[in-house]
């Protein structure tokens, strides 16, 4: 597997920098062979070649089988335009990449579930993937800009759907929910838009190819509600872009922290795998950033681009193992942490588990 890494901005180099440790293990254990190709994007490209991504790193990702990616955004270019700034380059290098289904994992770890601000009775055991559409809606609709007399008194983004659209996610997250608890709740905004209308009829009809999955609809005000009073309701949620934006950093709050949150996105010619959170400035280069996003991130890669389901669990399983162990980031740390940890012990301790799960299994075997 040729892997592309774009650690980007922030704390994406540190993070990405153990997932792909993780990986070089996994990869050693079960004799994969994975190749590691790393680029620039967001700021640290545009201070580097001018732009948020330089053609030679779209073109590496797209030779590639998988782009691993940490995270873009810094605050010296927060008065810079849209088309401008890191962000650019990452929404760029999705809608190139083709991935239209965006899939998010939201659960709430046993072992940190007091980490959440939400009582441990109403969290514990959630287990949410939201199934965000990627590369649509505000996100991408055209006309877009600041216009009026004055060249930038009025500025307008358009919301926009197909058909095709809707329903190539919609059988993402069908198909999902079968591996899963068979529940699809679709999100949108239908007593106020017409883009929300052709979604709600649209996954209706998508749903009766799947009579075995149970759909329900929510309003997305709804939801935001739902989602931190009856997390339990929820299997899959799909939802358009922006929505989903919004809701997966929500449900980040059942889990604890923002930076346990991984993500994959499918579809396209190439897997793109980042974790949810962002370059989070204020705490870059210290060696404190949470890894797990990321990791679980590596992990989701092996399962949809590798098709290696056994290597993803056994990552899964390892992040579990460490977390039960006690290990913390100061994100998920509480007032009974006794074993606080920088980023690089995380990636080794997770290596650890992995290479004591194998060792397991292997003493199995030959029993
Ligand atoms: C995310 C991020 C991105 C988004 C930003 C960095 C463009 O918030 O992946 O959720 O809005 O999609
Ligand atoms: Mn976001």
């Amino acid at each position: 597997m040729k892997i592309t890494v774009l650690p980007g901005d922030g704390i994406g180099p540190e993070v990405t920098a153990e997932a792909v440790r993780v990986l070089r293990v996994v990869g050693a254990i079960h004799g994969h062979n994975f190749e590691f190709e790393e680029r620039p994007i967001g700021g640290v490209a545009i201070k580097q070649t001018g732009s948020p991504l330089p053609s030679t790193t779209l073109d590496t990702c797209l030779a590639g089988d998988a782009v691993l990616l940490g995270a873009v955004g810094a605050p010296e270019f927060d008065s810079m335009p849209p088309n401008l700034r890191p962000e650019a380059g990452l929404l760029l290098l999705r809608r190139a990449l083709g991935g239209f289904a965006n899939l998010r994992p939201a659960i709430s770890y046993d072992a940190i579930a007091a980490t959440s601000p939400l009582r441990s009775e109403i969290a514990r055991g959630a287990d949410i993937l939201i199934v965000r559409e990627l590369l649509g809606g505000l996100y991408f609709g055209e006309p877009r800009g600041f216009f009026g007399s004055n060249g930038d008194s009025v500025a307008r983004n358009t919301m926009i759907y197909s058909v095709a659209e809707i329903e190539r996610v919609a059988r993402v997250a069908f198909e999902t929910a079968r591996k899963r608890r068979r529940k699809v709740t679709s999100v949108d905004k239908a007593n106020v838009l017409e883009t929300s209308q052709l979604w709600r009829q649209t996954v209706s009809r998508v749903a009766r190819d799947y009579p075995d999955v149970t759909l329900d609809h929510l309003y997305v005000d709804a939801c935001a509600m739902h989602l931190i009073t009856t997390p339990l309701r929820f299997d899959v949620i799909l939802t358009e872009n922006l929505f989903g934006d919004i809701l997966s950093d929500e449900a980040a709050v059942i889990t604890g922290s923002l930076g346990m949150l991984p993500s994959a996105s499918i579809g396209g010619s190439v897997g793109l795998y980042e974790p949810v959170h962002g370059s989070a400035p204020d705490i870059a280069g210290r060696g404190v950033a949470n890894p797990f996003g990321a990791i679980a991130s590596a992990a989701m890669m092996l399962r949809y681009t590798g098709s290696l389901e056994q290597e993803a669990d056994e990552i899964e399983e390892a992040i579990r193992v460490v977390l039960k162990a006690g290990y913390r980031t100061p994100d998920i740390a509480s007032g009974e942490t006794r074993l606080l940890a920088k980023t690089s012990e995380i990636g080794q301790l997770v290596c650890d588990a992995v290479d004591e799960l194998a060792d397991m299994r292997h003493s199995y075997h030959a029993v």
